[in-house]
């Protein structure tokens, strides 16, 4: 007698999908990547790799797709340390056309190494005097051979088409990256202390988020809609981007993130009871104008999905929550992705999608 064995599945653990095996290591991707990174007593961070890199006076990310979600949410981080920022699609990027110089910092972020848009970003600003960092999770790649800096973002192996964990450790690194940045100038501040603690509780957050999630039956309660749109504000802005690319890629449906001011600008035009609106929001956001927003999609007869730490005062205008334990505000994007993770995952899987290798799409894209 012989057993049935399929070489596509010996890598998977035991999971229906690399996907699904990828979001479950998140977790330890993460330990991974802070592993000797935080000095616990001073509560500093320490990134050898950085060691000659001069105090940039601007930063700008260069990245594509999920990357540049992630290049979003640093420029957040760097912007509130009073590091001037700015994101670019790579393929936007012309060097020649920006302010770039020798004390630009110029990062791109990319999990492969290998992509060609954001390679011929990078050799531009190499080119324009600029000073630049490979944020990468593959070692010795183009990205990392070709840039001054290398800092690893040491998730792993990614097999699943749709990034997951490396998007977590991407902003995981960014978030050290982002405090080292300002830490020159302004060493172990209690801001910075706060947060660093709470990127040290950040595995066991995203434990309990898989332990206990709801997102499946969320996901199954949704099968039939005809969009899904995702809103956000400030950090979690970019997650919301990067919910609707996730469930976009592996679904097949149409979906669509906004900043959650927007929302009103346009897309609202859309909004109808066959549409879920996906809604990123924290108890601790300063104004409840998020609420204000969801309020708006739910007066026009969508359903509203609350990924919020808040379940009482936000739950109570949302139809659907998943919750995320109370953390840092830069922290709880982190955590919140993984909900939306799970729910594009899901619902691919209900819709029997090919999760790990969704039509047209690429692991790497090395071609402009
Ligand atoms: C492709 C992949 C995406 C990825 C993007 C950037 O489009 O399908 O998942 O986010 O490339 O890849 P990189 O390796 O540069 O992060």
């Amino acid at each position: 007698e012989t057993i049935d064995w399929d070489p596509e599945d010996a890598g998977k653990s035991g999971y229906d999908h690399y996907m699904r095996k990828e979001i479950t290591e998140q977790p330890r991707a993460i330990r991974d990547c802070l592993r000797g990174r935080i000095e616990e007593l001073g509560g500093t961070v320490s990134l050898p790799e950085l060691e000659g890199l001069e105090s940039p006076s601007s930063v700008q990310f260069v990245a594509c797709g999920t990357s540049y979600h992630a290049g979003l949410f640093g420029e957040r981080l760097l912007q509130r340390r009073g590091i001037p920022a700015q994101t670019f699609v790579a393929s936007e990027y012309d060097a020649d056309e920006l302010p770039v110089d020798e004390e630009t910092l110029v990062v791109g972020v990319t999990q492969s190494g290998e992509t060609a848009d954001t390679m011929r970003a990078l050799r531009g600003a190499n080119r324009a005097g600029a000073t630049t960092l490979a944020l990468t999770n593959v070692v010795a790649s183009s990205a990392a051979r070709e840039c001054d800096h290398v800092l690893y973002i040491r998730a792993g192996p990614e097999i699943s088409v749709a990034a997951t964990k490396s998007f977590a450790s991407q902003q995981v690194t960014l978030s050290l990256l982002a405090t080292a940045l300002a830490d020159t100038a302004d060493p172990s501040s209690s801001a910075s202390r706060e947060h660093l603690r709470e990127l040290r509780r950040l595995p066991d957050h995203i434990q309990s988020v898989l332990d206990d999630s709801n997102a499946r039956s969320v996901a199954e309660a949704f099968l039939e809609s005809d969009a899904y749109f995702f809103i956000g504000r400030g950090y979690n802005a970019p997650v919301a981007l990067e919910g609707a690319l996730k469930l976009k890629e592996i679904t097949y449906r149409h979906a669509e993130g906004f900043p959650a001011g927007e929302l009103k600008h346009g897309p609202l035009a859309l909004v109808t009871e066959a549409t879920p609106v996906f809604a990123i929001v924290s108890g601790r956001e300063k104004t409840s104008a998020t609420i204000g927003n969801v309020t708006e999609v739910q007066a026009r007869g969508a359903p509203v999905v609350a990924v919020t730490d808040s379940p009482e005062t936000v739950g109570s205008h949302a139809d659907y929550v998943l919750e995320v334990p109370e953390t840092h505000p830069a922290v709880m994007p982190i955590v919140a992705n993984v909900q939306l993770q799970l729910v594009a995952y899901w619902l691919a899987d209900a819709l029997d999608r090919p999760i790990d290798k969704p039509r047209n799409l690429a692991k790497s894209v090395t071609v402009l």
